[in-house]
């Protein structure tokens, strides 16, 4: 099937839809980008995916293209026009052209190319991915320093998955300075005596939208939690671990390195949070 895409104000079948070759965002990667997952017809926080573009636009200094009721719309209308029940919208807002390359932004009233487009994905919440649990290695983080907004500069994590492919594993998680940053495309955390264990926010990861929501329910669930650094050593000395996305929700990790974590199956703090995720952001989507 033809997807319909959003392009700049309109609605067109994907084959129609075009950017210009001088856009910074295919030139610079001058773009920022949000995921909003879909479940049952409806979006998943789309009031946090809102407010962390506002920021990640905010802190580049790039325009807003539309408002986020009018993005709302646009999120609605193309999950209608799709028939997607369970997927993804992807939304991307870049600095935009005005015609040529320059590493000099150009003038503030250029407008900005705005872009959406959706991903069907039925299965998503009843994933036989999250029933296994996610393999991982690490890596080096070389990343740039403000992993804080939400750019489209996916060229390593894009490398550290198919890192990971190549050792026969999922996904990657990073390392700096001795600590876990995050995953390629997701929050990492580990699981310990019942503790709850995941890195401090900072510029040095991106904000989760979904981390935010997953922490609130652990608290929630009187589960103990800690932000705070920690080693690749003491993730695969854990009881189990788990990566929190949007285009994931919460995904057990069962292997880190090689070394298996618990019994080698999804541990039942991170099946527990999957679980109460789904149901309340269910009940919470619009
Ligand atoms: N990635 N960290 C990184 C580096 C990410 O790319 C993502 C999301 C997350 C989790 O954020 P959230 O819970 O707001 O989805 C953390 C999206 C899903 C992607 O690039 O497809």
């Amino acid at each position: 099937m033809t997807r319909t895409v959003y392009v700049n104000g309109e609605y067109l079948p994907e084959t129609e839809a075009t950017v210009s070759i001088f856009d910074r965002g295919f030139l610079m990667a001058d773009a920022v980008y949000e995921v909003t997952s879909v479940l049952d017809g409806k979006l998943i926080d789309f009031e946090g995916h809102a407010v962390r573009l506002k920021r990640s636009l905010d802190e580049l200094q790039m325009a807003e293209p539309c408002t986020k009721d009018e993005l709302l719309e646009i999120h609605r209308k193309l999950v209608e026009l799709n028939d997607i029940n369970e997927g993804l919208v992807y939304l991307q807002v870049t600095r935009g052209s005005d015609g040529d390359r320059d590493f000099v932004f150009p003038s503030a009233d250029t407008k900005p190319t705005i872009v959406l487009f959706t991903q069907n994905k039925p299965g998503l919440a009843d994933s036989p991915a999250a029933k296994k649990g996610a393999k991982i290695i690490s890596i080096e983080d070389i990343r740039w320093g403000r992993r804080d907004i939400k750019t489209v500069q996916l060229l390593y994590p894009s490398m550290g998955k198919m890192m990971a492919k190549a050792a026969g594993c999922d996904d990657a998680w990073m390392i700096e300075d001795g600590h876990v940053t995050e995953g390629t495309s997701n929050n990492a955390y580990f699981v310990k005596d019942g503790k709850i264990v995941t890195r401090p926010l900072s510029n040095d990861i991106l904000h989760g939208i979904t981390r935010k929501a997953v922490l609130r329910m652990a608290a929630e669930a009187q589960m103990e939690v800690e932000e705070r650094l920690f080693t690749i050593d003491e993730a695969k000395a854990a009881d189990e671990a788990f990566t929190t996305s949007a285009s994931a929700f919460v995904m057990p990790v069962v292997e880190i390195d090689g070394v298996s974590l618990g019994d080698g199956t999804p541990g039942p703090i991170a099946k527990r949070l999957r679980e109460i995720y789904l149901d309340e952001s269910l009940k919470a989507a619009i």
